[in-house]
Formats: structure tokens, sequence, C-alpha cells
């Protein structure tokens, strides 16, 4: 490859947010290596697939990208199709195998030798690299992500992997072993983003609870929190996702004593029957997660929870199933994320008799929609007629003359609004409440709420 020759690169991201922020950082060190970003897949000299591989679903999109991307080559044989992320660590023989389109694969933990990876695939080789970042140093050895004008918020990942092994969850294997990065290495990145620009952060690991832990010294992932706090700039400050069972006393106190700190938390539950808690490796009971609620709710009265939710475990009785309809229906959680069991391939879940018929599944997750539907419609409600700080973030898709931003509780609000208010601040009285937004009108503009 030429070094002097800009090429153009189009990034497609499945996912989660850890996906998308390593999207981010990837296209900051292709752009350090002469890519700019091309408009379209189609303009595109090299396409990128950052995959993803947690349920089934997200795996057939996949491979019907590729189909797509197969034929797109096909009218451009100069075209270069890289696959990246967690379904590429895991399915890499299957993926070569089944498309010869592709040009290379690169695993999770190869993102910082990507130019290198791309030189050799341009030059003809079909590159294979799934493995691992033994030293530790990938975060540290790629630029920050790109912030363009106006963007607001970015994502910070602290740590990678997970040694949870829950029974259903492919993560640890496409992920590795757990790591954390040092707070120094956090906190510059957070400086960095907040001198572009960037008002709020949202810290990103598999279970943040257990940051640190492996750092010589180890630090808590709420002693973390404190020193983002102090950070000047910075508006707001989130994190996803934690996992009840390490849940400290430290990190609920957090949310009584840190301003920045905004006042959601998503942690998943997963099931409400002991039993299947129990099958799934999860470590804690429906009545501990509850124990957590009520202390997450005193210390925060306004917070706002949401949650993920596994129907049709192997297993699942219509008895377990109504377990997890009364959690629900008793936490009354702000939104849910709710999700029918699929296999993945390497874990213990899928050897495990007793697998719930489709239909089954796919009836429990309606009911469970249907469900929490109601719930947050009425939690909504609550905020009718309240006055609530409105992070404004894009102009909103519902009208022109509208900006949608975001509550500290993390609901999206629509408001008309001028665009010089986006990346501004302001309060909004809220009027209505629906399902997944609020809509309200402006009172005043306040800076740094
Ligand atoms: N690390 C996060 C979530 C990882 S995956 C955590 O522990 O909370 C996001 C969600 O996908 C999980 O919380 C779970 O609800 C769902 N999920 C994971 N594996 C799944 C599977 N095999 N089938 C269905 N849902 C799954
Ligand atoms: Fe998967 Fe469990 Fe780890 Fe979350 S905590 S990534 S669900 S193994
Ligand atoms: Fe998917 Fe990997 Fe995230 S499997 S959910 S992209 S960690």
């Amino acid at each position: 490859m030429d070094p002097n020759e800009t090429r153009r690169y189009h990034i497609k991201t499945f996912g989660c947010q850890m996906n998308a922020y390593e999207s981010g950082r990837v296209a900051a060190l292709l752009e350090k290596h002469n890519f700019t970003p091309a408009e379209s897949a189609e303009s595109a000299d090299i396409i990128l697939l950052n995959t993803c591989s947690v349920r089934q679903k997200a795996a057939d999109k996949i491979y019907s990208e590729l189909g797509r991307l197969k034929k797109l080559k096909l009218t451009n044989p100069r075209l270069l199709i890289g696959v990246g992320g967690c379904l590429a660590q895991h399915e890499s023989d299957k993926l070569l195998k089944q498309f010869s389109c592709i040009d290379l694969i690169y695993g999770t933990q190869a993102l910082a030798r990507l130019p290198a990876l791309v030189r050799a695939a341009t030059q003809g080789k079909r590159v294979l690299d799934v493995e691992p970042d033994a030293a530790r140093t990938m975060y540290a050895r790629l630029p920050r992500s790109v912030i363009v004008r106006g963007q607001t918020g970015a994502f910070v990942s602290i740590m990678q992997g997970c040694n949870n092994y829950c029974t259903y969850c492919i993560v640890p294997y496409v992920r590795g072993p757990e790591w954390s990065r040092t707070p120094e290495d956090v906190l510059n990145e957070a400086r960095q983003l907040i001198d572009a620009g960037v008002r709020e952060i949202t810290l990103l690991g598999q279970n943040v609870n257990s940051y640190g832990k492996t750092l010589s010294p180890p630090i808590a992932f709420n002693a973390l929190l404190h020193r983002l706090n102090k950070l000047a700039g910075l508006e707001r400050l989130r994190f996803i996702t934690s996992h009840p069972r390490d849940l400290s006393d430290g990190l609920i106190d957090c949310f009584a004593k840190l301003d920045k700190l905004c006042e959601h938390i998503h942690l998943p539950l997963q099931s409400g029957s002991d039993r299947i808690l129990l099958a799934m490796n999860r470590s804690y009971t429906g009545g501990q997660y509850i124990r957590l609620i009520e202390k997450l709710r005193a210390a925060r009265p306004d917070i706002s929870i949401t949650s993920d939710i596994i129907v049709g475990f192997p297993g699942e009785t219509e008895r377990d199933f109504e377990s997890t309809r009364e959690a629900i229906a008793r936490i009354r959680f702000d939104d849910l994320f709710i999700f029918h069991y699929t296999d993945r391939a390497g874990t213990r879940a899928c050897s495990l008799p007793d697998k719930i018929a489709y239909s089954t599944r796919v009836q429990r997750l309606k009911e469970l929609n249907t469900l929490q539907r109601t719930i947050s419609r009425q939690r909504n409600e609550l905020l009718v007629g309240t006055s609530q700080a409105v992070l404004f973030e894009t102009p909103s898709s519902r009208s022109g003359a509208c900006l949608a931003g975001r509550t500290r509780s993390n609901k999206v609000v629509n408001c008309p609004a001028q665009h010089s208010m986006l990346g501004r601040t302001a309060r909004v009285l809220i009027h209505k409440a629906g399902i997944h937004s609020l809509s309200g009108t402006l009172l005043h503009e306040q800076e740094n709420l």
C-alpha cells in the first residue's frame, strides 16, 4: 500500500456499546494512516464489519450483510473486506470458509495491529489475526476516538473481558479474561475527550463493578468514579454494565454523593427464579437483587433502573417464568431489554437438556414486553409536570423544529428548541409521557446542571 495514497474506509458496527466505542478508535487509527471516511459502503476502498455474536440474531445479521458485500465486491474487485469483533473472534474458520470475499479477519484484541494487517491484505494475502493482546496495551496504542462537531457524549472503555461465565453467555470466550486499564489511562482519555468538546462520558465494561481488581495496586470502581467526578468541564458521568453480585455499598453511595454521576443504573436481573439464576451461574437470588434495588432507591430516590431479562432459558418452567413476571411487576423497572434464550456454541447452557420450544420463548417474550410497556409508560408519566435538566444531543427525528436530548435519568426528551441549543443543557417542563420518550417545553437554559 502506498503510504501517501488516501483511501476511503467504511465501518459497520453491530452489537453493544463496547463495539461502538472500539469502532470509533479504529476509525481514528485508520485516519492516522491516511484513510478518510467514505460517504457510503459503495464508495469505500475498505469495509470493516465490527461484529457481535451474543445472540443468534446478531450472528444471522452479519452473515446476511456478508452476502450483500459479496455482491458488492463483484462490482468492485479492489474492495477490501475485513471482519473484526466478537463473531470474527469466535467463528473465523467458518467465515473464511463460507465467504471467499473476506480479505481480513481480526479478533477483539488485534485492533492496534490493524494498520499492518490491512497492509498485508492489500498485498493480496488473506489475513487472519485472532491472537490475544498479551501485553494488554491495545487501548493505549490507539488514538482517541474521532469526535465530530457538536458531539456531546462519548464512551470510554475501562476494562476488557469477563470472568463471570454466566452459562448462557459467549462474551468470556470472545473477549477473553478480565483486565482493567489504569486509572491514569482512563482519566487521560476522558480529559482528551472533554477538551474535544464532550460533556458526558459513559464508562464501559462487561462488569464495571470488578474494575481495578487486576491492577497493582488494586483500585475500586467507586474510587475511579470519585476521581472522574472531579474533572473540570465534565457535566455527566454514566457507566454500563454492573453485575448485581458485586454491586458494593461504596458504589451505591456514589449515587448519593457524586454530583456528575447520573441517576441511572443498568443492572441485569436475567431471571426472577432462583432456580434459573443458579443454573445461569449468576450468584445472587431474586431476594438479594430486590434488596439492592431498595438500597439504590434509598440512596437516590429518583434513580431510574433498567435491566436485561432472558426468557426461555433451558428448563424454565411456567412457574419460573411466573417468578420473573412477579419480579418485574414488583420492581417496576424504567425500561427492560428482554431477550429469548438462544444457544451459543461452546457455552455451558448450550449442552443443557430441556430446551424450551421457540414458540414458547417468543410467547413469553411477548408477555413480558406487554407488561413492561405499561410499567414504562407509568414510570414516565410520573415525570409529567416536573422540570428536568436535558442535555440536547441531536435534531429530533419527530420534527425539524425539535431537538432530542436526555434527562440525567437517561430518558429521551423531545422539545422545540433552536439548533444552537445542541450540546447544551436546559431545564425542560415535561408535558407528555410515552413508552420510550417524553416531550416538553423549554423553561430556561442553564449551563452545567
Ligand atoms: N455484560 C453484560 C451484558 C452482556 S450481553 C452483563 O453482564 O450484564 C447483554 C445481554 O444479552 C445479557 O445481559 C443477556 O440478557 C443477553 N444474552 C446474553 N447471552 C444470551 C443468550 N445466549 N441468549 C439470549 N440472551 C442473551
Ligand atoms: Fe456475559 Fe455474564 Fe460476563 Fe455479562 S457478566 S458478559 S452476561 S458472562
Ligand atoms: Fe456482542 Fe461482543 Fe458486545 S458479543 S454484545 S459485541 S461484547
